[in-house]
This record gives C-alpha cells, sequence and structure tokens, in this order.
C-alpha cells in the first residue's frame, strides 16, 4: 500500500476496501483470489488484482467521459483505486446482450441468441440467500430501492451497455454480458461503484467467440490471467500500458 497501511473497513472475495485521510473516499485494493460457482471453486493468480484493477479504471473513465457517475477518482497503485465513498446497494445488476451462462440454465434461450433490447435482470447480492434474483415488486417491498431509483438504474445501465459495447467492438472484443453494483453518494445520488473487469463480465473475441473472462476459470481450464492480461492489452493505451509497466508488474 502506498501510504501508511490503512484500516480495513470491509472485506469481500476479491477486493479489499481501505479507509483513506478523507471521510469520503476509500481505496479499493484489487486481490488476486478468484472464486466462482457461489464460492465452490477458489484459487489465487498472481497479478490478476492489478489487471482488474486497470481495467475497471479504464472502462470508468470511458463511462466517465459519456456522463456515467462513477466512484473512480485515480489509481494510486496498478491494483488500488482511490474512488468515492458510497453507500453501496445490494443489488447485482445484470445485462445480457447474448444468451449464454445461467440464462440458458434457466430459460429456453438458444445459445448465443441476440438479445436486443438487452436483457436487465436484478439479483439480489445476499450470500446466505445465494443471491437470487429479484423483480421490482420485490425490490421496492424490502425497500431495497425505490421504484424512481430502480428506473433510474435500468437507464443508466443500458447507457453503459451501448458505451461500452461500442468501445469494446473496436478493440475486437463482444460484451457478452456483465454485473455491475450502484451504490448513492452523499447527496443520494445514484452512481456506478464497485468494478468492471473480466470478473465480472463476458468478453469474446469478435472473430473466434474465445472467451476472455473469468469463464475460463469457472471451466477449470488454464491461461485464466494471460486471458486478463490480453483485455489490458487491448483496452488500454500504449501509453498507459507503459505508464503502469504492464510487462513487470
Ligand atoms: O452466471 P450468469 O450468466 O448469470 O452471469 C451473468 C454475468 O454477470 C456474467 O458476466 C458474470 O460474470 C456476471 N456475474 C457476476 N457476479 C455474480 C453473478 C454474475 O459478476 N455474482
Amino acid at each position: 500500500m502506498s501510504e501508511v497501511k490503512k484500516e480495513l473497513l470491509y472485506t469481500g472475495k476479491a477486493k479489499d476496501v481501505y479507509k483513506t485521510d478523507k471521510d469520503d473516499e476509500v481505496i479499493i485494493k484489487f486481490r488476486d483470489d478468484i472464486t466462482a460457482l457461489d464460492g465452490g471453486r477458489r484459487d489465487t493468480l498472481s497479478k490478476k488484482g492489478a489487471y482488474n484493477a486497470l481495467i475497471s479504471a479504464k472502462l470508468f473513465e470511458v463511462l466517465e467521459e459519456h456522463g456515467i457517475s462513477t466512484q473512480y477518482i485515480k489509481l494510486e497503485e496498478p491494483d488500488e483505486m482511490r474512488t468515492q465513498a458510497l453507500e453501496m446497494i445490494p443489488l447485482e445488476v445484470i445485462c445480457r446482450n447474448i444468451a449464454t451462462g445461467s440464462l440458458l440454465r434457466k430459460y429456453p434461450f438458444h445459445k448465443n441468441q441476440e438479445l436486443n433490447p438487452p436483457i436487465i435482470q436484478f439479483d439480489y447480492k445476499n450470500d446466505v440467500y445465494h443471491d437470487p434474483m429479484l423483480n421490482d415488486d420485490i425490490i421496492t417491498a424490502l425497500e431495497i430501492t425505490t421504484q424512481k431509483q430502480l428506473d433510474q438504474i435500468r437507464e443508466i445501465t443500458y447507457v453503459i451497455n451501448k458505451v461500452l459495447s461500442r468501445y469494446l467492438k473496436e478493440r475486437n472484443l463482444i460484451l457478452v454480458d456483465f454485473k455491475i453494483e450502484f451504490g448513492l453518494d452523499k447527496d443520494g445520488n445514484i452512481v456506478l461503484g464497485d468494478e468492471i473487469s473480466p470478473d465480472t463480465t463476458r468478453l469474446w473475441d469478435s472473430k473466434t467467440l474465445d472467451n476472455f473472462d473469468k469463464d475460463i476459470f469457472r471451466k477449470g481450464e488454464e491461461g485464466v490471467v494471460e486471458a486478463y492480461k490480453k483485455v489490458v492489452e487491448l483496452v488500454l493505451t500504449d501509453e498507459e500500458i507503459e505508464k503502469w509497466n504492464v510487462d513487470k508488474l
């Protein structure tokens, strides 16, 4: 850690959140731990944390340029992001452009069916209940958000999907689906938080449809970190790759 070791506020499956000298800012440290299958598969993969932080930082910057509010402030280290502190909303907002993953296990979609308009789904971020899918009535009855906030989250998610799909397509990656999380800032505004990385998105090579994401790990195959590094190389500029010394992390 760059400064004096800060107080740990929260530890998750792959990230830690630390206090900073400012009440309204926290540092998110991206660890090398990786889990899948509801915690049934775990490993620690050297450099994965840094690759995910670098990719998330870049994608948050792209979104900010397109008018989306994110919690991102700056990268302090390749695996440490300074962010605005948010009160996180316990929703996993999932957006899908192509039918794969759990959608095929639960519903009679065709494999790789194009979803136009994209499907947005809300899961409850709750380990005890194993992240069940919610609907608007359950979300508002549980007072997770108001209907107005939920409508806003849906609208922002459509825009994020459009912006990132275009950005990644220009870099030969298909944004198949992704999960994002939102929080409230001190004024009650809805702000994009957490991460957008190969841990939380499905990214396919535009030509070969090969995975460049956590599905490699979910399937128990080799080459997870190499694939994440490839995403870093596709998403960041040459200057950014040099600045963060990506080849020598
Ligand atoms: O597994 P499923 O098909 O529902 O995943 C949809 C998308 O949401 C994938 O990109 C996956 O990486 C992401 N996801 C996630 N965290 C979860 C569940 C799904 O990042 N807990």
